[in-house]
């Protein structure tokens, strides 16, 4: 059974390195700050155990922090083998009712050894980011199921595979929609991702994007800020889909569309948002020029077909931190990075979103979590959309700390609104 973090790998420096980024984290994230002050007096989950597994940086470290003062047992672990910085794992190991199994650069069962350590601890409210933890509940603890009053789920990746769990009738408890909601969609997918892909990409590489074309895979959420930012960056950017009205709205957004087939000749830099498998494949990877940068921002490591390369390299090798080449027969190569897993957060330099998105997602998430212990019972096993009211309570927490005002409606504009009677 695995072990806390501190028991393996003590703490000391790790702790002062991992203390002093939740520091700067909390310093900017002004919706937990609000929700820290309720929740210290309030108590919603005293009693509550909260099982978490999450990307384990900073940020994720203050959310875990606030569900403890709000008075919750919480165990986390990762979501991502490579994603968990263990001196922020140290720090979270250290705070008061937390334990912390993430540790970074884990194998597959060093992975998923650690869930079930976080599953021993029998939560009550399950925390996810993939979906990984509720999938093996269901799958290896179904006994836990009675008394798990509900959960959240941060990414889009992990809602399609409670919806599909749920349409096979097999989701067995009410999971909150997290990743649908506009303060989280809005924010953390488009501009979130747009800004730390990129940023991560052009720290780990040291390369310009100026000049370069840009291959966007997906205009979906995160498409729509990695295409947005790399544009913004001076990069051509020429965007692939399957969905015709995304197509279209990235045509008219000014992109050029083209299939993968045509645009993999063409790219200096290919990112991929789908949330699919084998976005970019052997025949793809046949026409690409030599020197390409290939990067994934989905949640799995599946969009890139690294076996397909794999069996078209000749050679492969570590060119720089991060940077994988893979050499073709004929003397081309094509440079994976952070090993087709999700490059902002899992290259040895990523650190995710920036501290303010996350604050605004993890606001949704602790509010999710409140509404689950006030009013569980009224949530029937499968996904359900988090009330409306309660992303508009981070919303306005958030323009309080930023200073911004904004109208309300008068009583004859809300009836007005309301109203079918009034036409021309
Ligand atoms: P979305 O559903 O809004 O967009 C995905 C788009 O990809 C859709 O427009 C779909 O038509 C398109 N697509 C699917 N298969 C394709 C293919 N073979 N070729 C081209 N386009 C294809 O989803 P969203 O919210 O943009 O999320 C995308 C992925 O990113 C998910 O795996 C999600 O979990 C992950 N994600 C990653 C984040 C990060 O920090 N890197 C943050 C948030 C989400």
């Amino acid at each position: 059974m695995t072990e806390p973090i501190t028991d393996q790998l003590g703490s000391g420096e790790l702790l002062d390195s991992g203390q002093r980024k939740l520091e700067w984290a909390r310093q900017h994230m002004p919706i937990m700050a609000a929700l820290r002050e309720d929740f210290a007096a309030e108590q919603p989950f005293a009693g509550e155990r909260i099982g978490m597994a999450m990307h384990v940086e900073a940020k994720t470290a203050i959310l875990t922090e606030l569900l403890a003062i709000g008075g919750a047992e919480v165990a986390i672990t990762g979501c991502n083998p490579l994603s968990t910085h263990d001196d922020v794992s140290v720090a979270l190991d250290a705070i008061d009712g937390v334990t912390s199994y993430a540790r970074r650069g884990v194998d597959d069962d060093e992975y998923y050894e650690a869930i079930e350590a976080v599953i021993a601890h029998e939560p009550t409210i399950t925390i996810d980011d993939g979906g990984d933890l509720v999938f093996a509940i269901h799958e290896d603890y179904p006994e836990l199921i009675d008394g798990i009053i509900g959960g959240c789920e941060e990414t889009t990746t992990g809602v399609h595979r409670l919806r599909a769990m749920d349409a096979d009738g097999a989701l067995e408890y009410p999971m909150f929609a997290v990743n649908d909601t506009p303060m989280k969609r809005l924010f953390d997918n488009i501009h979130g991702t747009g800004e730390s892909s990129l940023s991560n990409i052009a720290m780990t590489t040291n390369l310009s994007w100026a000049g370069k074309t840009v291959v966007v895979a997906g205009f979906g959420h995160c498409g729509k800020g990695v295409a947005r930012k790399a544009s913004g960056q001076n990069g051509d950017v020429v965007v692939t889909e399957v969905e015709p009205r995304r197509a279209l709205e990235a045509h008219m957004e000014g992109y050029d569309v083209k299939p993968m087939a045509e645009a993999a000749a063409e790219g200096n830099v290919f990112i991929t948002t789908t949330g699919n498998r084998d976005v970019i494949r052997g025949e793809h990877f046949e026409a690409m020029d030599d020197g390409v940068l290939l990067a994934n921002a989905g949640h799995f490591d599946v969009e890139i077909d690294l076996d397909a390369l794999s069996d078209l390299a000749v050679d492969t090798y570590e060119t720089r931190d991060g940077v994988q080449a893979y050499e073709l027969a004929d003397g081309r190569r094509l440079n994976v990075l952070a090993q087709g897993r999700l490059v902002n957060l899992a290259s040895p330099i990523s650190m995710g979103h920036p501290v303010e998105v996350m604050d605004q997602s993890f606001g949704v998430q602790a509010v999710g979590a409140r509404e689950l212990v006030e009013n569980g019972e009224a949530y029937e096993p499968g996904v359900h959309d988090l009330p409306d009211e309660l992303d508009r309570e981070v919303a306005e927490i958030k323009l309080a700390a930023e200073g911004v005002e904004f109208d309300d409606l008068t009583e004859t504009q809300a009836e007005y609104m309301d109203s079918w009677q009034h036409g021309t």
